[in-house]
């Protein structure tokens, strides 16, 4: 059986394979080897599009019509919360977790197929280390509705280590931190050049361990806590002679895009219409309901990432949204204060992951550090500031996992 190695990310998903032991990425249909796990579901129709194609079709119909169907993002998410049953698609009837993951796992697979000329009953999907059992057993559930007869789960920064052992010659002691857009994830390691090859290398694992936050979790800070104002957040408004406080149950549905979704219903809209005309700042409430009629969460939330990227290469960076008139500057400093307790919760995981192995972070050889969050900072500093700068690598950041999965698809028959 033909097996073919793939990352599905919270943000982005690849899938590879190696050919004489030479990483080949499977490429999607605008080229690139990786794409961001997005699916759009276009309103009145049963077609689907998934990644760089659905967000250029989503934008497309939003100018073109104002209406721009569903588009969902950080699906991966999803897998680990048991009240979402199904959600309704206009067009498609009840879709679960499952229908989601599997419309973009079968186009990888059709793509690996068309590219390697071969079928690959088999898939080594890679999976977060702290992903429940539920998750795990309905992404594997999603792997068989795409097609695949046997799926086999590698943990995501095992596989890193294992593309890094492919280029390694020395046996030794490593730790590798993966910090994505859902979860960071780590792992303490012997790597080995002679075991490689091997199947099974469970004892070489010495621990694993990480948190539910990364990238996305990040950007939600920064929405929260910097952009929140800007649509209302701690403003007041007058009801009956009273002074009160703009509705927090509001502000929360602005904190991650797809919330701000729920915001579109009679009821809030109401709400936030009365506030408007007695509020002590009627142009960020004016804001707001522009931003639920015009669907704009999305194209906020893009706007959010891009700032939040620019500020892993500089002191400020503003946040820029034109057709809400919105330009928000922030500095490193304020960054760095909002996302604190993440940063914290992320270098706690690495301190526990050392503890479950019993190492020193003395002992450890060599860290690889990668994952696109991985290039915050202050998150880089604080990965540093446990190991010595002298020992970290930074393979690629988006596609290291990948190339371990594709490692090992090649090996496994
Ligand atoms: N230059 C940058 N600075 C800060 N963050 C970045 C940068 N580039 C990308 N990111 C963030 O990295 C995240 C995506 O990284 P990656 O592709 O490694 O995640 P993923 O593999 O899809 O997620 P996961 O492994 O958690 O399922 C996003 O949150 C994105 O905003
Ligand atoms: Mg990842």
């Amino acid at each position: 059986m033909q097996f073919i190695g793939i990352d599905f990310g919270t943000s982005n998903s690849l899938a590879s394979l190696a050919v004489n032991d030479k990483i080949e990425f499977v490429r999607f249909p605008d080229g690139n080897i990786s794409n961001p796990t997005i699916i759009y579901f276009p309103a009145q129709s049963r077609q689907y599009y998934v990644g760089n194609e659905g967000v250029h079709r989503y934008l497309t119909h939003l100018e073109e019509s104002g209406i721009g169907g569903r588009l969902m993002l950080s699906i991966k998410t999803l897998l680990p919360e048991a009240k979402f049953d199904y959600t309704l698609v206009a067009g498609h009837g009840r879709l679960t977790v499952e229908d989601l993951v599997s419309k973009f796992l079968s186009l990888l697979k059709k793509l690996a197929e068309k590219q390697f000329a071969r079928q690959f009953d088999g898939v080594i999907l890679g999976r977060p280390v702290e992903f429940t059992e539920l998750a795990v057993s309905r992404l594997e559930k999603a792997a068989h509705i795409a097609g695949f007869k046997r799926v086999v789960f590698w943990l995501e920064p095992v596989a890193a280590a294992l593309a890094y052992e492919a280029t390694a010659s020395r046996d030794e002691l490593i730790c590798v931190v993966d910090i994505g857009g859902g979860t960071s994830d780590v792992c303490v390691i012997e790597t080995s050049a002679s075991r490689s090859p091997s199947p099974d290398r469970l004892d070489d694992i010495k621990a694993v361990g990480g948190v539910y936050q990364a990238g996305d979790e990040l950007s939600a800070q920064m929405m929260k806590h910097q952009l929140a104002p800007r649509f209302g957040a701690g403003s007041t408004f007058k009801s009956l002679s009273k002074t009160l406080p703009f509705p927090t149950h509001l502000i929360y549905k602005l904190s991650k895009w797809h919330r701000i979704n729920l915001l579109n219903n009679a009821s809030d809209k109401e709400t936030i219409q009365s506030i408007y005309p007695s509020s002590d700042r009627p142009d960020d409430v004016k804001r707001l309901l522009d931003l639920i009629k015009h669907h704009y969460g999305f194209e906020l939330f893009q706007a959010i990432d891009a700032a939040k990227k620019h500020l892993s290469g500089s002191e400020r960076a503003t946040v820029t949204f034109r057709p809400l008139d919105l330009r928000e500057e922030i500095t490193i400093k304020e960054f760095e204060s909002i996302i604190g307790e993440t940063a914290r919760a992320i270098e706690k995981s690495i301190y526990d992951t050392l503890h479950a192995a019993s190492v020193k972070p003395s002992a450890i050889k060599r860290v690889l550090l990668t994952g696109g969050t991985s290039q915050v900072p202050l998150l880089s500093r604080s990965v540093t500031k446990i190991f010595g700068a002298e020992k970290i690598l930074r393979p690629d950041f988006f596609s290291s996992v990948a190339s371990g999965l594709g490692y090992a698809a090649a090996r496994l028959k």
